[in-house]
């Protein structure tokens, strides 16, 4: 579990000699992202300035964390790169795979077996590999890293989203891929599009009723949830100072709600008080030394519209309480407008679940302040009206509220408590009702709210608030109360008012744990054996893909010429089979149900070209496959964009499709479709898409020529005999057409050829 402090010394020795090579080579002081970005490039500081928003550049980052729903394929993959050890520190979290229902104990026996060998495998291969391993129950992986392994100037990558929650400890820490996770993972670098730049400056301070989730709710409804794409947030100025670094943790973990890469804070006080708590009093020593290099040149933040690429100025002291929401985060209403907004949009008043925790926000000082406003019910003699449930973040955080007497306080007013893991926040929660689909809301202190991830019910209006609104909201069951001016009736008919949320930054006496749930990795894991079982419907060992044959792809069917919007949700959809992430061939099942087949208008139908029969889309590529008939897709605009899940390559690719063809791509599938061996081609005229057919054979001419910037040629074979050659582009460079040739990325490393 310890933190390499070792490690750390060596990314600050690196800090220190590239940022002053950085800064004379652009000429111009510093932002702390480029700092951080500079000093980890794959290959030092370059001879040339990169260009924001343009440039992709190469990676070197310090530590990879996987969550167990993600892990699964990445470290599947990971067993396949021939190495014996992971090439930098990596931990696995189990916490997407328990269900929230009956309460922390029963929910927790229930997920160990349900999901026990899934767990089993994890731990066994990180066990195996020197991958540090956090059991169910242990906590969300983000506020582990957190308390455990984020660090100011560090960089790291996770496969979640909201891996930028580390960014609250001074990191650039992004959500990838798995496919991303298994090259860190194997040693090799990480390619990034050197980001844009927006610059957050805060004023004023928190206040009263107001937390640092509203900053964040406030960023969302002005960037929007695209409005940070390609870019990477950097907060500043006297109100950041001021706030705990927990707070800051929030902030950036809801970066991932604007799309932003990630988002991050200067080293400051709250940095180093937090750390110390934290015990790691190491890594403050070590920041210290370096502290002028842990934050922005001085001018930046003087001048900052000179640096950054947008700049957006809050001040804190004026800022109002938000609440979020429904079904996008970035629809923020300030307590003040939503008696107005809620009657305007008939949204549901009376809330009937109040939710606080997840990774957002777990820490001490926001159970704290919630509970104040439990505290101020209880004495008061108030019954509150809605349900109230708890998901702390992590074991640590569990046990220190419980033994301060803060669970206490929750528990007088019959909330539930959750197991220290995801639950409610990804869908994980079994909540009594929920599938009559009845209107109604939900407050929670979670990111995201889209429709039906909490409940699967799609009339919950989920709202997005601190954790202190959660509580106040669920007491006085009104979506609409504002407790700056309103005022409740307590159970005796008293008129009362709720005084402004009070906490502690950090336990007083400290954070504590009994069993923090951490399993080491053996020293040597090459006796470890990974066990996986044959008859499994969860986990399935991967075989490595077989390389190219050295021929042209002849005879090849067209599977489908999707039409319209086909994102990863499309290719390989989530939900219910999320249980099949680690067994490649069960979720294959799943290849393209969700796009539509341009030929008929609708989804999941394809005709077999084979028996002439409209048939799932699965199905009948499975009767290609069986047959030995090679197969294409076609695709329209910006094809694979949403999230960088790997299985949208891997199915296609293990079912037996060759090569992708579409107008254009979205970057990451794209790589992910090279990086698994497939051909991810577009079409060098636009228009010829309109040329393909149903029943058309394919044939490439010139593959045996595949070389960097030179078109290939296709022959489509229509029905009537009849014949359109349409050239292909790709983007593939010398060592992606090696990843093509060798089957996949991964087989070349098992050959030691990376
Ligand atoms: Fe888990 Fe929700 Fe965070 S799914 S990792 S608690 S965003």
């Amino acid at each position: 579990m310890a933190f390499d402090i070792e490690m750390i010394e060596k990314v600050y020795s690196n800090l220190t000699s590239r940022v002053d090579k950085a800064r004379a080579l652009v000429g111009r002081p510093l932002t702390l992202t480029e700092k951080i970005l500079y000093s980890h490039l794959w290959e030092g500081v370059p001879s040339i300035v990169y260009e924001r928003g343009k440039d992709y550049v190469d990676f070197a980052p310090d530590r990879v964390a996987c969550q167990d729903a993600t892990a699964q394929m990445a470290l599947l993959q990971f067993m396949h790169a021939g190495k014996s050890k992971v090439a930098v520190p990596t931990t696995v979290h189990c916490d997407h795979l328990i269900q929230a229902r009956d309460g922390a104990k029963q929910d927790l026996a229930f997920a160990n077996k349900q999901s026990k060998e899934v767990f089993d495998f994890l731990s066994s291969v990180s066990n195996k590999y020197g991958i540090g391993f956090w059991k169910p129950g242990s906590g969300i992986i983000h506020q582990i890293v957190l308390e455990n392994y984020a660090f100011p100037g560090g960089m790291m990558i996770g496969t979640d989203s909201h891996t930028v929650n580390a960014g609250g400890l001074g990191m650039l820490a992004i959500g990838v891929g798995g496919a991303d996770a298994v090259d860190v993972m194997s040693g090799m670098s990480w390619e990034l599009k050197f980001p844009k730049l927006i610059g957050v400056k805060l004023t004023g301070r928190l206040n009263g009723w107001t937390a640092p989730k509203d900053v964040i709710l406030k960023v969302a409804d002005i960037l929007t949830v695209k409005g940070g794409t390609g870019a990477i947030l950097e907060y500043f100025g006297e109100g950041a100072k001021a706030m705990s670094c927990t707070g800051k943790g929030t902030i950036c973990n809801m970066g991932a709600e604007i799309g932003a890469t990630t988002s991050t804070f200067g080293y400051d006080d709250s940095m180093r008080r937090y750390l110390t708590a934290t015990g790691r009093q190491d890594v403050v020593d070590a920041a210290d030394k370096v502290a002028s290099y842990l934050t922005a040149d001085e001018e930046v933040y003087a001048n900052p519209e000179q640096y950054f690429d947008q700049l957006i100025e809050i001040n804190l002291s004026e800022l109002e309480p938000h609440i979020n929401g429904p079904f996008t985060p970035d629809r923020g209403t300030p307590v003040s407008k939503m008696k107005e907004e809620a009657a305007k949009n008939d949204w549901p008043i009376k809330v009937e679940w109040g939710l606080i925790g997840s990774c957002t926000n777990s820490s001490y000082e926001d159970m704290s302040r919630a509970a104040s406003i439990v505290e101020q019910a209880v004495a008061y003699g108030i019954t509150p009206k809605a349900e109230f449930g708890i998901n702390p973040g992590s074991e640590q955080i569990r046990f220190t509220i419980e033994r301060d007497g803060i669970l206490a306080t929750f528990e007088k007013m019959g909330t539930k408590v959750f197991t220290n893991a995801c639950g409610p926040c990804i869908g994980q929660w079994d909540r009594a009702g929920a599938e009559k689909q009845e209107k109604n809301t939900i407050v929670h202190s979670f990111n995201r709210n889209f429709s039906k991830r909490a409940d699967g019910n799609p009339n919950t209006h989920a709202f997005v608030t601190s954790p202190e609104m959660v509580a106040v909201l669920a007491i006085s069951g009104r979506l609409d109360f504002n407790p700056i001016t309103d005022t409740l009736i307590n159970d005796n008919g008293e008129e009362v008012k709720f005084l402004p949320p009070q906490g502690e930054e950090l336990p007083t006496k400290g954070f504590a744990v009994d069993d923090p749930g951490f399993q080491a990795p053996a020293a040597d894991g090459s006796s470890v054996e990974v066990i996986v079982s044959p008859t499994s419907d969860r986990l399935q060992l991967l075989a490595p893909f077989a390389p190219w044959d050295g021929k042209n792809i002849t005879g090849a069917k067209l599977l489908i010429k999707a039409y319209g919007k086909c994102t990863t949700d499309h290719i390989s959809m989530a939900g219910p089979w999320l249980r099949y992430r680690g067994h490649l061939d069960n979720i294959s099942n799943n290849m393209l149900i969700g796009a539509e087949n341009a030929f008929n208008g609708k989804v999941n139908s394809v005709k077999n070209q084979l028996t002439g029969v409209y048939d799932e889309v699965p199905k009948v590529q499975r009767a290609y496959k069986v047959a030995g008939i090679p197969s294409i897709v076609v695709g329209d605009h910006n094809y694979g964009e949403g999230s960088s899940r790997e299985h949208a390559a891997m199915e296609p690719r293990f079912l037996g499709v060759k090569a992708v063809l579409v107008k254009s791509f979205a970057r990451i599938h794209e790589t992910n479709l090279k990086k698994q061996g497939m051909l991810a081609l577009t079409f060098a005229n636009e228009s010829d898409y309109d040329k393909i057919q149903e029943d058309d054979t394919i044939n490439f001419l010139d593959l045996t020529e595949f070389a960097p910037g030179k078109p290939l040629t296709i022959a489509f074979v229509h029905s009537d005999g009849s014949k359109d050659l349409i050239l292909a582009n790709h983007t593939y460079n010398d060592s992606q057409i090696g990843w093509f040739k060798a089957g996949s990325a991964l087989n070349l490393i098992a050959a030691g050829k990376f």
